[in-house]
């Protein structure tokens, strides 16, 4: 959880659970990009730095020989190596970890959830109701990327808190408390060893037709791939899917509920949804990842001594004016937008048709829904804190139009 030795420079001791940064992390970036882009911090074991230009996220992302994905997330204290193929694999073992994995999430592959998307978005706006008020986070957005990854892999779609509140333990709690991590780690394995078990035969899901069956029966080298490589995937893939699409969607409604005129310009004109997601996603990047120097080296005047870890922000690389004009400006029909969101290089999100797909259509029916709402008045947005970031409490009122900010 948040530290609590409050930052005075965050050039040379920053820490991305400061309140601050949690907050409205966008200031802090843009006055470190202006006079030292690559930031450092004694908070964390071996030392972390933080890159905060678009042309350094790439650099560090496109080097694995130096930087490895082993470690993805940036810890006070580090714990024992927990391999999750292919987001922790450096190559050459990457390659073909990630390959497994590529036919289930080409947008063909992804177009067959779409129909049982719109539904669980309808079932959802339908149990919110005629009210005046809900919370777009708590009562719509978190449930819809729960209820598809479930659908995918073949788990109980009610099993929807405990896998919350595992990533809540894990990606926000536990990056500054390694025995919750820990204890949620094992939680998440334990499950997923059961599903296993339950499709091998005799099991009471032997032949199911899901990712996890398929995982089963699948190969590498003409072998099948060991317990761990299976579950340490089945892990990813659970973890990956959820509070990043809850995130997205969060903050696209967010957006949207404190400015108007963008919001009657989408409900008026819905072509211009995807354009919008778009920027949403360079805007308000819900993904932030890790990496730990492996091999000694040096960027932009700063050495990397081995065992440091990086913070890899593309949310901060995707506001970096030198790429982008009006960086800070959220333009829904931006033309030119590169963003990085989904990462850049090898590890480069496996599930961004998926993302998108979800996004899309629970906006399509948001709007369809509730095309005048805004941002209660009075009621506090609060955003997540760590590896991923969302509102995770989003108050809005519903038919009425309470805030202006044009
Ligand atoms: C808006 C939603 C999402 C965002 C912003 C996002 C972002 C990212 C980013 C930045 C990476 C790169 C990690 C790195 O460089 O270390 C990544 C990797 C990955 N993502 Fe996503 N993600 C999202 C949704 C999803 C979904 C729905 C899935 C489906 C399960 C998914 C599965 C994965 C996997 C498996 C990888 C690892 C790929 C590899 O290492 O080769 N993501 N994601």
């Amino acid at each position: 959880m948040t530290t609590s030795k409050p930052v005075t420079d965050w050039a040379t001791d920053w820490t991305h659970f400061d309140l601050r940064w949690v907050e409205d992390p966008f200031p802090i970036w843009e006055d470190l990009r202006s006079r030292c882009p690559i930031a450092h911090s004694m908070r964390f074991e071996d030392g972390a730095f933080f890159p905060s230009t678009y042309e350094y996220v790439r650099e560090i992302a496109y080097d694995s020989d130096h930087f490895s994905s082993r470690r993805v997330i940036v810890r006070e204290k580090k714990v024992e190596l927990q391999p999750n193929p292919p987001i922790t694999s450096d190559p050459p073992e990457h390659t073909a970890a990630r390959k497994l994995l590529l036919p289930a999430f080409t947008e063909k592959a992804i177009q067959r959830f779409e129909a049982r998307t719109r539904q669980v978005c309808i079932d959802l706006l339908d149990n919110i109701g005629g009210v005046e008020s809900c919370d777009a986070s708590i009562q719509y957005a978190q449930h819809i990327p729960v209820l598809v990854i479930s659908e995918m892999l073949g788990l109980p779609a009610d099993d929807g808190d405990r896998f919350r509140d595992w990533i809540h333990r894990l990606l926000e709690v536990g990056p500054t408390d390694p025995i919750v991590a820990d204890k949620a780690l094992q939680e998440i394995t334990l499950y997923f060893v059961g599903q296993v078990a339950d499709r091998k035969p005799g099991g009471h899901l032997f032949e199911a037709s899901d990712l996890i069956s398929f995982l089963l029966s699948a190969k590498i080298n003409d072998e099948p791939l060991q317990e761990s490589h299976l579950v340490g995937t089945l892990r990813l893939l659970l973890i990956a899917g959820i509070d990043t699409t809850w995130s997205a969607i969060g903050s696209s409604i967010w957006h949207l509920s404190t400015n108007p005129k963008d919001l009657r310009r989408l409900v008026n004109d819905p072509n211009l949804i995807p354009t919008a997601i778009e920027e949403f996603l360079r805007a308000y990047s819900p993904v932030t990842m890790a990496r730990e120097v492996v091999k000694e080296t040096s960027l932009g005047g700063c050495n990397f001594t081995v065992g440091s870890q990086i913070l890899l922000s593309f949310p901060a690389a995707n506001r970096d004016p030198s790429v982008f004009e009006q960086a800070d400006r959220v333009i829904i029909d931006r033309q030119e937008n590169p963003h990085v969101a989904f990462g850049l290089g090898r590890h480069r999100c496996l599930g961004s048709n998926l993302a998108r797909m979800e996004i899309r259509v629970a906006l399509e029916e948001w709007l369809r829904r509730h095309p005048v709402f805004s941002l209660k008045i009075g009621e506090k947005v609060k955003w997540s804190e760590g590896t991923v970031r969302g509102p995770r409490t989003l108050p809005v009122t519903l038919g009425k139009s309470e805030q202006v900010c044009e």
